[in-house]
């Protein structure tokens, strides 16, 4: 896998909108197989860029693939949770990138089970040092907490009796796959090809994701406080891919830009997030759901 099976999101606005061309630091807290950062350190070559990924295996691949970049990179396989705790020099930082959610590679790969287009393992973990798997939640949780899984972090309209369903399977089976559950849910769902929708599993498949990865868990707190830490003018970009992640990310830069009782800490840049064209949805379909919003510090 040469890392080029990822197209990067946004691109051109990300570039435009993190004003790339300054001298300084950026930080690209979800380096993925380095598509954003690749662009950075070939579009300034005054850039320097510490990258963070929480999924080793894509570490190795990005590495490999910015080798013509090391001596203006440092990689950390690291959550991005813990950037503002970390001996970095934060006033030289010029912008910070967060593309959330998953690469085409993480989600290419079998063995990983993110995809229930793949037969795999019920595994989801980002950090393979965990020891917190899919398989967990679908064959350990208590049934109204399996609902509230898929409720609260999948919108699914049957949570109740895909729960249910569930639970009643695995006390015979324990349900250990990626098509041993997409069954399941084809089962209770009854869903049939809609134009512009996709299918139920891909909000169930989210919904545990997000679960085993505890994606949404800090991540205001985090923005707030690595906005804290950085320098006046200093751009923060965040990408996200659906609506829970994306209303996370426009209430902290609203707290942040209204400040009744103190100055405010951002000005906004993007009054309604930024979309991908349908040029580029027709290239790169991950792009579909993506939405940038970015801010600058002052
Ligand atoms: C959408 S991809 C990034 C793609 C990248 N911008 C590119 O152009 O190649 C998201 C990446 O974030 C990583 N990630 C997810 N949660 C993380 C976390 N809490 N800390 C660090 N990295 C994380 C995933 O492992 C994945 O590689």
């Amino acid at each position: 896998m040469s890392g080029n099976g990822h197209i990067p999101v946004l691109l051109k606005d990300v570039l435009e909108f993190l004003d790339v061309h300054r001298e300084g630091v950026y930080i690209d807290c979800t380096l993925g197989l380095g598509g954003h950062s690749l662009k950075i350190l070939q579009t300034n070559p005054k850039a320097h860029v510490i990258g963070f990924d929480i999924d080793e295996k894509s570490l190795i691949l990005a590495k490999e693939r910015l080798q013509p970049f090391a001596d203006r990179l440092s990689l950390y396989h690291s959550d991005y949770r813990y950037i503002p705790d970390l001996n970095i020099d934060f006033s030289e930082i010029k912008g910070i990138l967060i593309d959330l959610g998953m690469s085409s590679f993480q989600l290419d790969s079998p063995e990983r089970g993110f995809s229930y287009l793949h037969d795999g393992p019920l595994d989801m973990r980002m950090d393979q040092r965990n020891n917190f798997t899919a398989s967990k939640v679908i064959n350990k949780y208590s049934e109204p907490k399996l609902a509230q899984v898929f409720r609260d972090y999948g919108e699914l309209r049957q949570a109740k009796r895909l729960a249910h369903e569930i639970v009643s399977r695995r006390k015979r089976d324990k349900i250990e796959t990626t098509h041993q559950l997409f069954q399941v849910i084809e089962d209770v769902c009854r869903w049939r090809p809609q134009k512009g929708k996709s299918h139920p599993a891909s909000r169930v498949f989210q919904a545990i994701r997000i679960e085993v990865n505890q994606e949404l868990k800090n991540l205001s707190s985090f923005l707030e406080r690595i906005i804290l830490k950085s320098p006046k003018i200093a751009r923060i970009l965040v990408i996200s891919f659906h609506s829970l992640e994306d209303r996370i990310v426009k209430q902290t830069f609203v707290r942040l830009a209204v400040q009744n009782d103190h100055p405010a800490s951002i000005r906004i840049l993007t009054k309604k997030p930024i979309t991908a064209s349908e040029e580029e949805i027709v290239s790169n379909f991950r792009a579909r759901s993506a939405k940038l919003r970015a801010a600058e510090r002052i």
